[in-house]
């Protein structure tokens, strides 16, 4: 099978490498790719949102099978158009991606069908919401509608940020058009959980779930970032947190996606928030998350690309979907200064026996050398029996990496472990 892979970060590394395993996959191109991943990949400089030139691609190499992984090219239709050439996608039509690409979208969708969330306003209009933070409970949470590459939400601790928050979104519109609507929500408190699921719109099945660590600084400071390492399986997540979710919010979901006409076929995300009150869904995506997938995908014990293309073929009820009972880490190394402002073009050092276990995020090829290209540059990630030791494994394995002006955080787990009555 000739397969193409869309995006280019550590989670398409970490799709891409699952997707290896199986012989079937003769070649995979992945658009746009990274330096890193073209040890696993053919890369092909597309851009992920350049949807006519991927759709072009496709064509001329005859592409048996597309996996879209990013939120933007499902959000602009890649599915869709890629589907009108005959193509077999793995990925929901833009119908369905508006589930993430839509906050005002899926709030409506939540209370219509009774999905438990934080309790939340609309506003299309600045002044209306600025009248509304006057006289809301504080804190209160203000989130642009549309995609805002994970940067869009603003917990405002008081009314001035509050007021702050709204202009900046929808005055100053500092995520362009994803800021004509804003959604004002309830401020929730609990441990969250990531959900990460395959769903073909008639079966919905749960991977392992995960804990992200989005802040940029150690013990959960500074500013928010697109997550600075993550671990799996999350700790909080009980089986009876997830006997609840699955009665009170995935299996809902699925069947209000459908009630909608909007059938969702692809990876569907839970941003879970387990308060006092019982689970909530803080968000949905309706994609892999990053880096989620970097310590979901390497303890799924099936075979990926068999899984999905059974969510393709809509055959996801007769098709084994099993983890190991293990646990994963990965610790994301970032250019120093990043979510805001780092220097790029340092020369990253490997082990030639570690490769495997490092999810290339941002890194380009220069004269066969592997330089730092992004701000997050790429995940260690290991497995092991216990938390604790997949926690010690990824750190001896990030002293291994080496790059100029690198930058993580240390205490990647900490937390999880904490939960469990261990620590490191
Ligand atoms: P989102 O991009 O919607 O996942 O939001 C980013 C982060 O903001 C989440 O991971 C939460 O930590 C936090 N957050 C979002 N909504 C709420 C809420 N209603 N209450 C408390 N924290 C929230
Ligand atoms: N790690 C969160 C996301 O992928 O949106």
């Amino acid at each position: 099978m000739r397969i193409l892979v869309v995006g280019g970060g550590g989670r398409e590394h970490a799709i891409i490498k699952k997707l290896r395993e199986n012989p079937k996959a003769e070649t995979i191109y992945a658009l746009p790719g990274n330096g890193g991943i073209a040890a696993d990949a053919v890369c092909v400089p597309v851009k992920a949102t350049d949807i006519d030139g991927i759709c072009a691609f496709a064509k001329e190499h005859q592409i048996d099978y597309a996996v879209v992984a990013p939120d933007d090219p499902l959000v602009l239709g890649c599915v869709d158009r890629l589907q009108e050439l005959g193509i077999p996608c793995f990925g929901p039509e833009a119908k369905a991606a508006v589930i993430e690409g839509s906050k005002a979208f899926s709030k409506e969708l939540m209370r219509k069908y009774g999905i438990p969330t934080a309790a939340c306003e609309i506003f299309s209009d600045a002044a209306s919401a600025l009248a509304y933070v006057e006289s809301c409970a504080i804190p209160v949470v203000v989130k642009a509608d549309g995609l805002a590459l994970g940067k869009g939400v603003i917990i405002a601790q008081t009314r001035e940020e509050a007021r702050d928050a709204v202009k900046t979104i929808m005055q100053d519109k500092k995520f362009g058009k994803s800021g004509d609507k804003v959604v004002i929500e309830e401020f929730l408190e609990g441990p969250e959980v990531s959900v990460l699921s395959f769903t073909d719109g008639k079966t919905i099945v749960p991977m392992i779930s995960s804990m992200d660590h989005k802040r940029a600084g150690d013990g959960d400071t500074g500013l928010n970032t697109g997550g600075m390492g993550t671990v799996a399986p999350n700790p909080y997540y009980t089986e009876e947190a997830a006997e609840r979710c699955m009665r009170e919010i995935f299996l809902p979901t699925v069947a209000a996606m459908n009630a909608e006409g909007r059938t969702f076929k692809g990876c569907l995300y839970f941003g879970l928030m387990l308060t006092a009150d019982g689970p909530k869904v803080i968000e949905y995506n309706c994609r892999f998350g990053d880096p989620e997938t970097q310590v979901v995908l390497p303890l799924l014990e099936s075979d990926l690309l068999e899984i999905m293309l059974a969510v393709t073929g809509e055959r996801l009820a007769g098709t084994e979907v099993r983890f190991s009972g293990r646990h994963a880490c990965c610790v994301v190394m970032a250019s120093d200064g990043y979510p805001v402002k780092y220097a790029k073009g340092f020369e990253i050092s490997i082990p030639e026996a570690d490769a495997s276990k490092v999810y290339v995020a941002g890194a380009r090829l220069e004269d066969g050398k592997l330089l730092t290209d992004g701000g997050r540059v790429l995940g260690c990630v290991e497995t092991a029996d216990s938390l604790a030791e997949a926690v010690e494994k990824a750190y001896a394995l990030v002293s291994r990496v080496h790059f100029d002006n690198e930058y993580y955080r240390h205490d990647i787990g900490s937390r999880a472990l904490a939960a469990r009555g261990e620590e490191r």
